[in-house]
């Protein structure tokens, strides 16, 4: 009887389990694959040496903020919006992820993202 469980209590789960993975990002943001503009992925990634490479690392894939904590991969990234993905940039994080509203336009943020999501697409089709 524990183990039998009836199509109402199926449903259930269903729902639950999806709430679950969609509170854990596991469902990719639509704006992962649009289409970016070659020149802004290449201006972003000169952004994002200068001011994000030397925490996230080089290729994104996660670093150390220098003599703190980890700062995580910005290319398995691919839960939130650009949009989020510009809000959290701008406000910064936690104690350790700095905000830059003063130091880069939102243009240049959002060039950043799309360089972020050039290398998450990269990764999608390895
Ligand atoms: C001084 C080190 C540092 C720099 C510079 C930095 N970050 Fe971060 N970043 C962090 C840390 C640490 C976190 C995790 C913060 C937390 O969750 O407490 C983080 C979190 C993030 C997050 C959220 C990721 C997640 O998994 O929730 C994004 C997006 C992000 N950073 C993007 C950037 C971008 C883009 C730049 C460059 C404009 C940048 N960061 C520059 C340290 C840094």
């Amino acid at each position: 009887m524990p183990w039998q469980i009836g199509g109402r209590e199926m449903r259930v789960w269903l729902v639950a389990l999806t709430l679950v993975l969609a509170a854990c990002g596991a469902s990719a943001s639509p704006d992962v694959t649009k289409v970016r503009d070659p020149a802004s992925v290449e201006a972003g990634g000169a952004l994002y040496q200068a001011s994000c490479a030397r925490c996230h690392g080089a290729d994104a894939d996660g670093g150390r903020v220098p003599g703190g904590p980890l700062a995580p991969s910005l290319v398995s990234k691919t839960g939130p919006s650009d949009q989020l993905l510009i809000e959290i940039v701008k406000r910064g994080r936690g104690l350790a992820m700095p905000s830059f509203a003063t130091q880069l336009e939102e243009a240049e943020i959002a060039s950043i993202i799309d360089f972020v999501r050039s290398l998450q697409v990269a990764r999608l089709e390895e």
